[in-house]
């Protein structure tokens, strides 16, 4: 029996509410494919700040480093809550970058996807949709604004002044390329590279290395677009999209927007891949205005496991069975509240209904 360990960080907020449901996924999984999955919960954020006085404990870095894989739920705190803990502790900046520096998961996977059967979640039309949303975004995830050097202080006119720099060296732009246009390769040949070259120097940098590096990816497409005029596109016509590669901060902020245009952050699972270490997640956060009641939708979670049975694992099948195993149950009418609008007639279910049909539909395949 093969087996592999992998370390569940449950996080704030809704995080353990759907990690509940992704572990009767795995379990699911293990069962009847003879496989040994060896689940070991671990603290991580806020929950864990305040239960062992940091957000990234020791002995959570113990077993991730162990681990074959991570999977991590949300992490964080509302506006007011989040001022309980000292800045450089909030999990944010003490847990969730510090494991993408540990890991070095320089590529994100983002994948935004709506099958035409499920166009009535969109807020987009139905002209706009088409045959349905499907696209990835390609998030650089261990450089840029994000880990460039910060300073704060008083300056000469005694004012308090905050400087932050957006930083990459060519080689973290080329293994970000590489991804893109490997991943491109698989898909529709078309790989839009989204920038800001008109003002930022480190996007006309960006532009020159994707280019070299698409000498070597002669059949790709590469197509140039503005970082402003993408997030409209993204609304406006979504269908152009394929494969999308961006910096660090625009691929946070076109990301939420991707979440945006299925109906719900709900729908946005990811994966984080380093050289040696993968962590999944799913996109958005832990959602503290619906925290405790129930109706997170855990189709981010489940869907990030989705993409581990994947890429960790190299399960296609039982993956594809998940994906197909989620969508069926939309596809009956259930929904959880977040895609449901008031002149819907969706029949809607809990966090706990949700991961309990996915079970059901998943066991018939
Ligand atoms: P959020 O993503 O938590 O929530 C935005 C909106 O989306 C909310 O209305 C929320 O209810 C909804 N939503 C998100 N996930 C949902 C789900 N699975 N089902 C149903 N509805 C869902 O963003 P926020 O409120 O700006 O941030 C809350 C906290 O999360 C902050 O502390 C932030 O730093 C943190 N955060 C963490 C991560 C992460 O761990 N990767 C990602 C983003 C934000
Ligand atoms: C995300 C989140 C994180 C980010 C935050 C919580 C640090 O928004 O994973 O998209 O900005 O990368
Ligand atoms: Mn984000």
């Amino acid at each position: 029996m093969s087996a592999h360990k992998i370390a569940l960080l449950e996080g704030d907020g809704i995080g353990p509410e759907i990690m509940t449901e992704a572990v009767k996924i795995l379990n699911l999984v293990a069962e009847r494919n003879d496989i040994n999955f060896d689940l070991i919960y671990a603290p991580f954020g806020a929950s864990a700040y305040f239960s062992h006085g940091h957000s990234f404990p020791d002995e959570t870095k113990k077993i991730c480093d162990e681990a074959d894989a991570i999977l991590k739920g949300p992490i964080g705190l509302n506006h007011e809550d989040s001022k309980k803990i000292p800045i450089d502790m909030q999990p944010e900046r003490g847990a969730l970058l510090p494991l993408r520096r540990r890991y070095n998961t320089f590529a994100n996977f983002r994948p935004v996807f709506l099958p035409k059967g499920l166009a009535h979640f969109s807020p987009l039309k139905p002209e706009i949709i088409g045959e349905g949303i499907d696209l990835i975004i390609i998030r650089e995830l261990v450089g840029g604004l994000y880990f460039g050097a910060k300073e704060t202080g008083i300056n000469e006119d005694g004012k308090r002044y905050v400087s932050e720099s957006l930083e990459y060296d060519e080689d973290q732009i080329k293994r970000i390329a590489r991804v893109a246009f490997d991943t491109a390769r698989k898909r529709k040949k078309v790989l839009h590279n989204i920038h800001k070259s008109n003002v930022l120097k480190s996007s006309v940098l960006w532009n020159e290395v994707i280019t070299e590096v698409g000498s070597d990816y002669p059949e790709i497409e590469v197509v140039n677009i503005l970082v402003d005029a993408a997030a409209t596109y993204l609304c406006l016509n979504p269908a152009q999209f394929d494969v999308m590669v961006m910096d660090n901060m625009f691929g946070d902020i076109l990301s939420d927007q991707g979440g945006g245009i299925l109906g719900s952050l709900g729908l946005m699972p990811s994966a984080c891949i380093g050289p040696k270490k993968a962590y999944y997640e799913p996109s958005h956060g832990s959602a503290p205005d619906i925290a405790g009641k129930g109706i997170a939708n855990p189709y981010s979670m489940i869907g990030s496991v989705a993409m581990m049975l994947e890429m960790s694992f190299g399960m296609e099948e039982e993956a594809k069975n998940v994906w197909h195993a989620m969508q069926s149950v939309f596809a009956q009418g259930y929904s959880t509240p977040d895609l449901s609008s008031p002149d819907s007639d969706l029949n809607l279910i809990s966090t706990e209904g949700f991961g309990d049909l996915v079970v059901s539909e998943l066991k018939k395949a």
